[in-house]
């Protein structure tokens, strides 16, 4: 088979678990990148396609016997190099400057900052986006929060290196001898924590290795689909969609894959969907393409909610029921697709923020790691982000307002709801949110806000509707913007949309008779109310 020849950065894998995500973030910027063994022959990094070398990160210490070494004549092909923390720390034992074991392991997050003056570019803020684009750290500013994850540190750099930035416990977590390209930094640029990672991984391999973007979203797919198939071969594989982006778009990978009788797609409704939102989801499955069975499973979520008041027990009794309902669709050897994403893997993310450890993901449930230990689970998108998967839904021909669908979480309305789930609560919920949803759309708003809901509170406010006092709920609405749902800000609505949609509630929805927007910051805030 011919393969087209990309510019291509060259990963050495000298045996981080993360290694993989540096080629993945590279990727995400359109730029080929392509993971080897660490002792992967001379000839092969001396390809002309190949534009620069990263050393990955690694367990071993460099001065340990038998720890992965790197042929020094990388250092001899002219070509750009970039060290990863082991990768860093193998540069620079290498090159003549001195690795030891550090007094403590610094593991976490640090606060890095960029020596401007070094690097040659202007202190002064304003200037810094006309910054020297042979800086690693170019459009990225002063100070930023990174991930370290080191036992041993750099104690002399090496000759011709210039230190680029510092921590508090790493006097070289960056360091540069910009005449060779020969880069290092201590943190892990691929990691999720670490703020600017991408943009350094771009701004190596675009501006350093002057590499060229030809790695675009029809790659993306063609991959995903490769990875599938090799994956999957002859089984059968159950799918469980939720209408949002990253499910749907693993369908469509999955349609795209495999035969269809290899695939199974179900549809679980779990009762505190919100207003129609069963029927939408069935048709825009429908016009997708996609054969899709609906499961109404309402009743047997609904049950064991009623008197439920308490959020991490509604959440527990849902993901239960679900995993349930999923697991009586997984027969014998059949596999499972969820479409996890990057932030859903890492442990230190909660989906209720960093203060609470209990991750309530359903995809990591026990019957899940289970499977996953037998080999059964399809989870293509895990090393992406949010906003590669959406540039892979618009290349299988997802509709904008498909891929630009507000987050729902799993638990639905039943978290939405800040007391016990009734029937009529949800009723009420269900109309309210509609009503919002429905003018922010009008408004034009919807894209301007990154998720907007209705949630209910049982406490009650008095009313007078027509001429009888009436003793009513109170909706509160949330509507928020954000990039990466750790902080986020309320979304300033014009009083008048505000007014009209107030109105719209108290005067068609039964059972209101208060409504108040919430204008909390996350933090202290959450996004969601329990
Ligand atoms: P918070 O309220 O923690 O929300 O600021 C952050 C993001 O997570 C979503 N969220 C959930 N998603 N199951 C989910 O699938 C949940 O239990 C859950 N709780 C919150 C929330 O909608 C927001 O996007």
């Amino acid at each position: 088979m011919t393969q087209e020849k990309f510019d291509t950065i060259l990963i050495l894998d000298f045996g981080s678990q993360v290694t993989q995500l540096i080629a993945r973030r590279i990727r995400a910027r359109n730029v080929h990148a392509e993971i080897v063994p660490f002792h992967t022959p001379i000839e092969r990094m001396a390809d002309p396609a190949i534009k620069g070398i990263i050393f990955s990160g690694g367990p071993a210490s460099v001065y340990a016997k038998g720890s992965p070494q790197v042929n020094p004549e990388v250092f001899d092909l002219g070509k750009p190099i970039l060290g990863i923390c082991y990768g860093l720390q193998l540069l620079a034992h290498n090159l003549g400057g001195k690795v030891e074991r550090g007094e403590r392991r610094e593991y976490g997050k640090a606060e890095l900052h960029v020596r401007n003056k070094e690097e040659g570019i202007s202190l002064r803020p304003e200037l810094r986006p006309r910054g020297n684009k042979n800086n690693l750290f170019y459009k990225t500013p002063p100070k930023q929060i990174v991930w370290m994850s080191h036992g041993d540190a750099v104690r002399k750099i090496p000759r011709g290196f210039k230190v680029a930035a510092t921590s508090a416990h790493s006097p070289y977590a960056s360091i540069a001898d910009r005449a060779r390209k020969i880069y290092g930094v201590q943190f892990h640029p691929e990691v999720w924590h670490t703020e600017y990672g991408t943009q350094i991984l771009e701004n190596f391999a675009k501006n350093i290795c002057k590499a060229r973007a030809q790695w675009t979203a029809k790659h993306f797919v063609s991959e995903a689909v490769q990875e599938i198939r090799a994956q999957v071969g002859k089984r059968h594989v159950v799918h469980a969609l939720s209408g949002g982006v990253d499910s749907t778009v693993l369908a469509l990978l999955l349609k795209k894959a495999l035969p269809a009788k290899q695939v199974k797609n179900i549809f679980i409704d779990n009762g505190v969907l919100r207003l129609h939102e069963a029927k939408e989801v069935m048709v825009n499955l429908k016009k997708l393409g996609l054969t899709v069975q609906h499961v109404d499973a309402s009743k047997e979520f609904l049950k064991p909610l009623e008197g439920v008041v308490e959020p991490e027990t509604k959440r527990k009794i849902i993901g239960r029921k679900f995993i349930e309902i999923l697991m009586g669709n997984v027969h014998a050897k059949d596999m499972l697709s969820q479409g996890t994403l990057y932030p859903d893997v890492i442990e230190s993310v909660s989906v209720r923020g960093p203060s609470d450890t209990i991750k309530t993901h359903h995809n990591r449930a026990p019957e899940v790691l289970e499977l996953i230990k037998e080999g059964r689970v399809v989870e293509p998108l895990k090393e992406f982000f949010k906003d590669e998967v959406r540039v892979i839904g618009k290349e299988l021909g997802m509709p904008d307002e498909l891929i630009w669908r507000h987050p729902f979480p799993g638990p639905g309305l039943a978290i939405g709801i800040l007391g016990d789930v009734t029937e009529e609560r949800l009723r009420i919920l269900r109309e309210a949110d509609a009503i919002f949803i429905e003018e922010i759309r009008n408004a034009g708003l919807y894209n301007k806000v990154t998720e907007a809901f209705a949630a209910l509170d049982t406490s009650r406010a008095v009313g007078v509707k027509g001429d009888e006092r009436e003793y009513g709920y109170m909706i509160l609405l949330r509507a928020i913007t954000t990039t990466d749902f750790m902080t986020a800000d309320w979304y300033p609505f014009e009083p008048e949309f505000l007014g009209r949609v107030a109105n719209r509630i108290v005067n068609e929805v039964r059972g209101v008779t208060r409504v108040l927007y919430d204008i909390t910051q996350k933090p202290p805030g959450t996004i969601r109310y329990m």
